[in-house]
C-alpha cells in the first residue's frame, strides 16, 4: 500500500510549555519524518503561498484573523498523481483549536472519497480539536481512520517518539490502536 505524508508545520517562533521559543523544525515536521522512518511514504508539505511570520506575534495576528474570518489561504505547491496512494497520514499543528488554514485548502481541493486518512496533530493541550471532525466532514467517502494526538514539547523524547513509531505501524498494518 502506497503512503503520502501530507503535513503543514511552522518553523520559527512558537509557543511550547507556556513560552515562546524557536523551533528549527516544526514540531510536526518531526513527527512527520518519524512516520516515514516507520513505515515508509513520501512527505508532501502543505504551504501557504504568502509564508507565515517567523515572529510570534505577528503569527498569532495573522492565523487569529484567519482563524476568526475562515480564510482559506493559497498553497505554493500541489502534489501531483494522489490516486496512487491509497492512505494519506495528515499531519497538523493544533492551531485555534483546529487545522491551519492551508490544511483546510488542500483538504477542500482533491476528493479523497475511498482513501483511507491517518490524521496526526501535534499541540500544546488541545489535543486533536476539531481538526479530526473537520477533516470527516471535508472529506465525504474518506474513511477517518483513529489519529494520534502529541504534545508538541515533548516530540523529541523517546517514548513519544516510539508511541507515534507504533501508531503509524498499526495504521499500516490496517488495525490502528487509536489515541
Ligand atoms: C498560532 C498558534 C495557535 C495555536 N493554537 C493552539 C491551540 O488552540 N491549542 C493547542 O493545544 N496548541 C496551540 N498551539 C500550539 C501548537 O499546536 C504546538 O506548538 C505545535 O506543536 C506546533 O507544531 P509545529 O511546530 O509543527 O507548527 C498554537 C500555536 C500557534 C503558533
Amino acid at each position: 500500500m502506497a503512503n503520502l505524508i501530507v503535513y503543514f508545520s511552522h518553523a520559527g517562533q512558537n509557543w511550547v510549555n507556556g513560552q515562546v521559543v524557536t523551533l528549527e523544525k516544526g514540531n510536526t515536521l518531526r513527527a512527520a519524518e518519524i512516520i516515514r522512518d516507520t513505515v515508509g511514504g513520501e512527505l508532501f508539505e502543505v504551504r501557504a503561498k504568502e509564508p507565515y511570520p517567523a515572529d510570534y506575534q505577528a503569527l498569532v495576528a495573522r492565523t487569529k484573523e484567519e482563524f476568526e474570518k475562515g480564510l482559506r489561504p493559497e498553497l505554493a505547491a500541489w502534489p501531483d498523481g494522489l490516486e496512487k496512494y491509497d492512505l494519506l497520514f495528515i499531519g497538523y499543528p493544533n492551531w485555534w483549536n483546529t487545522m491551519p488554514g492551508p490544511m483546510f485548502t488542500f483538504l477542500n481541493r482533491y476528493d479523497l472519497a475511498g482513501k483511507k486518512l491517518a490524521p496526526f496533530c501535534t499541540n500544546e493541550g488541545g489535543s486533536m480539536g476539531m481538526g479530526e471532525r473537520e477533516m470527516s466532514r471535508l472529506c465525504r467517502g474518506a474513511e477517518v481512520l483513529p489519529g494520534i494526538a502529541v504534545h508538541g514539547a515533548d516530540i523529541g523524547t523517546e517514548k513519544e517518539q516510539s508511541r507515534i513509531a507504533a501508531w503509524a505501524r498499526s495504521i499500516a498494518e490496517g488495525a490502528p490502536t487509536g489515541k
